[in-house]
C-alpha cells in the first residue's frame, strides 16, 4: 500500500476526496499525513474525523521556511511517504521540501495552466472573460505553479460569478485528483 502527504490550508474538500477513495479501496494507498500551515483551519476536523494523523503549523513561529520546510520533511521521512499532493496548499514551496522530495510533490490548480497562476485564478480568469475555465494537476518546481502538467479537465462557463466557477471546478478536481494520483501511483 502506498503511502501519501496531503497538504491543505483550508477547507479541505479535496483531501477528503483523496483519503475516502483510499477508504474505499479506489487508491492503494493511505493517507498517512495531513500537513496544515493553518492552525484553525477546517481541514484539521476533517482530518481528525477520518482519524487521519496531522502536523500542523504556524510559519511564523519559525526562524525561516527552511526552518519549518526542514521539520515537513521529517515528518515525511519517518511516515515513509511516496508522492505528496498539495491540495489548497496556499503557500510557495521552497527549495529545502524540493530538494528532499524532488519529482514527488503534486498540485492541483483551479485553472488551464499556464494561463492564471497564483492564488486568484479563477477570480483572475473570471475578470478577463474566459468561457473555457478547468483544473490541472502539475508536477511543483522552483517556479509558482509552473512544474510540468500530468492532466487537465476543462469546462464552459458563460457566466460571472466566481463562485459558481469554484463549485463547477470543484466536482471535477475531486474525480480528477484521485484519478490522477491512481495513474501516479501504479507507474511507480
Ligand atoms: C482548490 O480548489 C484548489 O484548486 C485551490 O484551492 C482549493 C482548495 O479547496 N488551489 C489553489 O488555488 C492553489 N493555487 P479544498 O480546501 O476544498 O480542497
Amino acid at each position: 500500500m502506498h503511502r501519501l502527504a496531503v497538504f491543505a490550508s483550508g477547507t479541505g474538500s479535496n483531501f477528503v476526496a483523496i483519503a475516502k477513495a483510499c477508504a474505499e479501496g479506489i487508491l492503494d494507498a493511505q493517507v498517512a499525513v495531513m500537513v496544515c500551515d493553518k492552525p484553525g483551519a477546517p481541514v484539521i476536523d476533517r482530518a481528525r474525523e477520518l482519524g487521519i494523523e496531522t502536523f500542523v503549523f504556524s510559519p511564523r513561529e519559525y526562524a525561516s521556511k527552511a526552518a519549518y520546510e526542514a521539520e515537513i520533511v521529517q515528518v515525511l521521512d519517518s511516515k515513509k511517504v511516496e508522492l505528496v499532493c498539495l491540495a489548497g496548499y496556499m503557500r510557495i514551496v521552497g527549495d529545502t521540501l524540493l530538494k528532499a522530495y524532488e519529482g514527488k510533490i503534486v498540485n492541483i490548480h483551479p485553472s488551464l495552466l499556464p494561463s492564471f497562476k497564483g492564488a486568484h485564478a479563477v477570480e483572475d480568469a473570471v475578470a478577463y472573460g474566459v468561457k473555457v475555465y478547468g483544473i490541472t494537476i502539475h508536477w511543483v518546481n522552483a517556479e509558482l505553479d509552473g512544474g510540468r502538467i500530468i492532466a487537465q479537465r476543462a469546462f464552459p462557463y458563460e457566466g460571472s460569478d466566481p463562485a459558481e466557477v469554484h463549485r463547477l471546478g470543484q466536482k471535477i478536481e475531486h474525480e480528477l485528483y484521485v484519478e490522477t494520483i491512481k495513474k501516479l501511483l501504479c507507474e511507480r
